[in-house]
């Protein structure tokens, strides 16, 4: 098990994995370390759902279908063209560096497309986690929660020699991902994210994004 600096500093996005699935005894682990997450009032409030085999086919099905018919339906949706200013440019870096990763020029769109299909295929990972809320007020607190159970999980994967990928558009379908699992429509599908054994030799692997430093985040009172 890797310590926690070296987990929580070398804890990247997996972009592709390797055919081959984590045991049970594994994935219990991973999910008593998720489970320690603090939350508002100790409410716990996700409702998770870990799905492999035929059923993660299924999905991903279900997901390309509804891609291509534009069908998208996320609870919780994600715009990034609303971050202007620093954040506009740090996520088109962000942009740039997958492409690049993957060896698509921007003026690539087929490429481009691929790679977009890649995310409903879990970058081929062979389990995915869907991360469920109930609606409550706003949900903001909520989805705080389950942001903190998230980071859990991914530290666990990492510390343990695995990876994952917090992934919001595994949550841009969310009433297709809802009707294969059971799960009632009054429950907010947050994101997913896709994990395994990460596939190292992968270029989208060996490279990892950096960080602003941390002077231009935090300010220091005394
Ligand atoms: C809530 C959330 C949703 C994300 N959704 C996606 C996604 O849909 N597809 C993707 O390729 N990466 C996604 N990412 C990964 C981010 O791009 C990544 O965390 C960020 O670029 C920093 O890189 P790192 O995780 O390797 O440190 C998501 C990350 C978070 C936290």
């Amino acid at each position: 098990m890797l310590d926690f600096q070296t987990t929580v500093r070398s804890r990247q996005s997996i972009r592709s994995y390797l055919p081959k699935t984590i045991s049970d005894t594994d994935l219990q682990e991973i999910l008593i370390d998720a489970q320690s997450a603090p939350s508002a009032c100790n409410t716990q409030p996700w409702e998770v759902h870990i799905v492999s085999g035929d059923t993660l086919k299924r999905i991903s099905q279900a997901m390309l279908s509804a891609f291509e018919k534009g069908e998208f339906n996320a609870d919780v949706p994600f715009d990034q063209n609303l971050f202007g200013g620093k954040y506009e440019q740090r996520w088109r870096e962000q942009y740039k560096f997958v492409f690049d990763s993957f060896g698509v020029i921007r003026e690539d769109k087929e490429g481009r497309s691929r790679l977009t299909l890649k995310n409903f295929e879990f970058y081929g990972a062979p389990h995915a986690c869907f991360l469920f809320m109930p609606k409550v007020a706003d949900s903001v607190a909520v989805a705080n929660d389950i942001g903190m159970y998230a980071q859990n999980f991914l530290l666990s994967l990492t510390a343990r020699g695995f990876g994952g990928i917090p992934m919001l558009t595994l949550g841009m379908f969310a009433k297709q991902v809802k009707e294969i699992l059971g799960v009632p429509d009054d429950m907010q599908l947050l994101y997913g994210i896709s994990f395994g054994y990460p596939d190292w030799d992968a270029q989208p692997n060996k490279e990892h994004l950096g960080r602003i430093p941390v002077s231009e985040s935090v300010t220091i009172h005394r």
